[in-house]
C-alpha cells in the first residue's frame, strides 16, 4: 500500500491517463462478445456460454454440469469437473480447480485443450478476462462484503458464522473472497481452496460435483479439518444446519 502522503501524485497521474472508464468498457463489450462466439472451438459449435450460460437457470453464468473435455458427465465421474459459476471472479486469487495463478493462463487452457480453438491472441484473452471479472456477486441481504453477517441476519446464519471461524473453516476459506492460495488433497485429488460466495448457486459441489447437498459438502470439510488437526470430530445435525444456513447466505 502506498503511504498516505503519496496519495495526491498518485491521483495526478491517474488523471493524465486518457478515458480509461471508455477503453475498459470497448474491452468488456469485446470480451462479451467473444463469449458467446463458437469460433473459439475447434469444431464451432461451442461458446463460453455454452458451459456458462449468462441466462439459464439461477443464472450463475454455470450450467452446475460437470465435464470431461465438452462432454456433460454424470456427477461424481472420475476425471470429471464441474463448471463454477464466473460471479465474482474479479476476487479470486486463484482459477481453475487446478488453481492457476492468472484467468488468462485459465482462459488460453480452456480455448486450447478443452474447446480445441485456435490459439487467442493476447487482446482476446484481455477482453475475456475484462469481461470475466466485469461479473459481479449477487446481493447478500444477510451478509456485508467481508462476509459478516448483518444486525438482521437469522440467528441461524450468525451461529454458522461463528462455527465457520470456531470450527476451522476460516483458515483455508479466508474473507474477503473466502478462499486462499493453497491446494489441498480433501477427497483424492489436488484442487485449490474455492471461494465460497455464491456457493448456493453453484450445485453439486466438490470439484467433481460428487455431493448433491451442502450438508454433505460440509460434513465432508468438518472432518476432513479435524483430522487433519488431529482433533477427529464429527459435527452435530445443529452444527451442519447453522454452517449452511450462513453458507447459503453468502
Ligand atoms: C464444455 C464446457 C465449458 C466451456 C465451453 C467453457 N468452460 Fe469455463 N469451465 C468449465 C469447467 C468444467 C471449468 C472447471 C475446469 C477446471 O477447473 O478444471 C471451467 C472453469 C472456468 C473458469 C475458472 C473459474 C474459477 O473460478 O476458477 C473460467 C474463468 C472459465 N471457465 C471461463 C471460460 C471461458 C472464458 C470460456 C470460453 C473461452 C469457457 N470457460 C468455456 C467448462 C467450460
Ligand atoms: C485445509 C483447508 C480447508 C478447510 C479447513 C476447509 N476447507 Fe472447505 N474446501 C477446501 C478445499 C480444498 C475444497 C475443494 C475440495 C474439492 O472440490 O475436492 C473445499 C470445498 C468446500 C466446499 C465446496 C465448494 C464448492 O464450490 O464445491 C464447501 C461448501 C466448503 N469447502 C465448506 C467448508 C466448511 C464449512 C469448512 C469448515 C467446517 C471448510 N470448508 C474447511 C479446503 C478447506
Amino acid at each position: 500500500m502506498p503511504a498516505r502522503h503519496a496519495r495526491p501524485i498518485c491521483l495526478a497521474v491517474l488523471l493524465l491517463v486518457p478515458l480509461p472508464v471508455a477503453a475498459d468498457q470497448a474491452l468488456i463489450d469485446l470480451g462479451r462478445t467473444l463469449f458467446n462466439d463458437v469460433d473459439l472451438s475447434g469444431s464451432r459449435e461451442y461458446s463460453c456460454a455454452t458451459c456458462h450460460p449468462p441466462a439459464l437457470g439461477l443464472e450463475a453464468h454455470t450450467t452446475n454440469n460437470t465435464y470431461i473435455g465438452l462432454d456433460s458427465v454424470p456427477h461424481g465421474t472420475e476425471g470429471g469437473r464441474s463448471a463454477p459459476t464466473l460471479w465474482g471472479a474479479h476476487h479470486r486469487t486463484q482459477w481453475g480447480w487446478a488453481g492457476l495463478p492468472t484467468i488468462e493462463q485459465n482462459i488460453r487452457g480452456i480455448i486450447v485443450n478443452r474447446m480445441q480453438g485456435p490459439e487467442p491472441s493476447e487482446e482476446q484473452l484481455a477482453a475475456l478476462s475484462a469481461y470475466i471479472k466485469s461479473l459481479s456477486l449477487p446481493e447478500t441481504p444477510y451478509v456485508d462484503a467481508a462476509g459478516e453477517p448483518t444486525a438482521d441476519a437469522p440467528e441461524a446464519v450468525q451461529r454458522g458464522e461463528e462455527l465457520f471461524w470456531s470450527a476451522g473453516c476460516a483458515t483455508c476459506h479466508t474473507p474477503p473472497a473466502l478462499e486462499s492460495t493453497a491446494i489441498h488433497d480433501v477427497v483424492g485429488v489436488e484442487v485449490k481452496v474455492p471461494s465460497l460466495w455464491a456457493v448456493r448457486h453453484t450445485g453439486p459441489w466438490f470439484h467433481d460435483g460428487r455431493y448433491a447437498t451442502l450438508e454433505e459438502a460440509v460434513r465432508t470439510m468438518w472432518r476432513f479439518h479435524h483430522d487433519r488437526i488431529r482433533q477427529p470430530s464429527e459435527p452435530t445435525d445443529q452444527q451442519i444446519a447453522d454452517l449452511v444456513a450462513y453458507l447459503e447466505a453468502l
